[in-house]
């Protein structure tokens, strides 16, 4: 198995992978708005901080993990001791949730690229959207395909399955160095085209301007987390698969600092193109810029829309590089969080990678399905709702309280980290991982139970949430323990030994 294992051709393949996998839609769409609504300028205190105490401690324990116990995440769960299976297959299972809806938010960025040229959106892109193109019926009803979003949900699978049938190296590496540099120079034609625009400069003041008062409430301190978090890919098992092809003499610490570096510049580069985008809009229909903030699915394909159908030369050309750009940043990170689990099935049952891809991806593929009816976007909204505050975030706490303090790992990844790394790891390392993480998470897994037992989410009905929203998150948690528990890693390949 060892020298079956599949490896990164290089390293700068290794960290473009990473990069692509955190680059998504979470910086596009999410971090614009979660800094705006969080104190604008004052954000970067919580966010430097989440990103220092958390996101970079934490990735490096990825890495690491990855590194030393060389399997998908269950695999190094088990290594690491045999009663942490259960957490991989758990990560493994929310993994399988954001592919399916993931995929199908792909798809409409695909759709929209080409709508672009012809502005097919009309004057009022929202009323498109959730009329036209989506469809939209009451929350909980399926309502039959909204046809348009079937083809393009096709080829992102296609191209996605593709990509991961070819492997490792030839297949996600080979892949992500052509798209993340494309990615990066599309999008900054994007950003440098918005900043040019009329009422930019009103954009950029709104979003930096910095609300000190801000600061002393606790929300905005757990937000900082949660973008920190979503947005590294980290509790998404991807950060362990990755590392776990990582040849033997590889730099852990260095290779994270710069991955979670490059992540966050191309947030914050996000947030000039969205708010220089948001100034100009709002400049155009005189209104103050606060009243056009939004964020998710409603930002990229209804107000960018709206933006494009002002742009005073070139719309089409724009739009097409607005919605290639999305396209882009959601295939590499769709690749990494497929490749979990199909990581994960090959190895515990021994079969071959296109087995693995064709079923576990193909499974993904055809419950995709769900998010491409006319209910779909309801289901979408939910379900990401719940996976997120409920999975990845949970996930990621159990994980450090694992590692930190039931299996005591801390010291054994430390002296292995520091064998091969440049920058060796300090106390503060350890501090941020048993301490503060499991702290601020805590806190914020307590506030986010409270606050939804008070009032269902979105406004939704409660049978609606009962139904599509915590299920899928105590789901994925219960399809841990059962996979824990059917089969065990077959002796000589995959072995635990
Ligand atoms: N970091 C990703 C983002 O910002 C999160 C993610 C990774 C989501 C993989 C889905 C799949 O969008």
């Amino acid at each position: 198995m060892e020298q079956n294992r599949p490896q990164w051709g290089t390293r700068a393949g290794f960290i473009m992978a990473a990069v692509g996998s955190a680059i998504g839609l979470g910086n596009i769409w999410r971090f614009p708005a979660v800094a705006y609504e969080n104190g604008g300028g004052a954000f970067f205190l919580p966010y430097l901080f989440a990103l220092l105490t958390a996101g970079i401690p934490i990735l490096i324990m990825e890495f690491t993990m990855g590194h030393k116990y060389r399997g998908s995440a269950p695999l190094t769960m088990a290594r690491m001791n045999r009663k942490g299976e259960w957490l991989g297959w758990w990560q493994l299972a929310i993994s399988f949730v954001i592919a399916t809806y993931y995929s199908v938010i792909i798809a409409w960025a695909i759709s929209y690229s080409f709508f672009s040229f012809k502005l097919t959106w009309g004057d009022t892109p929202q009323e498109f959207l959730l009329g036209d193109y989506l469809q939209v019926i009451d929350a909980g009803q399926f309502g039959g395909f909204a046809n348009g979003v079937l083809l393009p949900l096709l080829i992102v699978w296609i191209v996605a399955l593709g990509i991961l049938v070819s492997g490792v190296k030839k297949g996600i590496e080979a892949a992500t160095k052509i798209m993340l540099p494309v990615l990066v120079v599309l999008f900054l034609i994007v950003v440098i085209r918005a900043l040019t625009l009329p009422g930019a400069m009103d954009g950029l003041n709104a979003f930096f301007q910095p609300d000190w008062s801000k600061i002393a409430d606790g929300k905005v301190w757990v937000a900082a987390y949660g973008q920190i978090f979503f947005s590294l890919s980290i509790g998404f098992a991807i950060m362990i698969t990755y590392s776990s092809y990582l040849p033997k003499k590889s730099d852990i610490t260095n290779n994270a600092f710069i991955t979670a570096f490059s992540n966050s510049s191309f947030e914050l580069l996000a947030g000039f193109g969205v708010f220089a985008a948001l100034g100009f809009m709002a400049q155009q229909q005189g209104v103050p810029v606060q009243e056009v903030v939004s964020s998710g699915v409603i930002l990229a394909f209804a107000v960018f829309p709206q933006i494009i159908n002002e742009f005073p030369v070139a719309n089409g050309f724009f739009g097409f590089l607005f919605f290639a750009s999305l396209t882009l940043a959601g295939l590499t990170s769709l690749i990494s969080i497929v490749e979990t689990f199909v990581a994960g099935l090959q190895e515990k049952f021994n079969v071959s990678r296109t087995a693995s891809v064709l079923i576990g991806g193909g499974l993904a593929a055809v419950i995709s399905l769900v998010f491409a009816t006319k209910g779909g976007l309801n289901f979408l909204d939910s379900a990401d709702y719940f996976i997120n505050q409920f999975g990845v975030a949970f996930a990621g706490l159990v994980e450090v309280i694992l590692v930190a303090w039931v299996f005591k790992e801390l010291n054994a990844l430390k002296s292995h980290a520091d064998e091969v790394s440049d920058i060796k790891l300090g106390a503060w390392w350890k501090i941020c991982i048993s301490v503060i993480t499991p702290i601020v998470l805590g806190y914020m897994m307590f506030d986010n139970i409270r606050q939804n037992l008070a009032e269902p989410y979105g406004g939704y009905p409660q049978e609606f949430i009962n139904m599509y929203g915590w299920p899928v998150a105590i789901g994925a948690l219960i399809i841990g323990f059962v996979f824990m528990y059917i089969k065990p890693f077959s002796k000589n390949k995959g072995g635990l030994s």
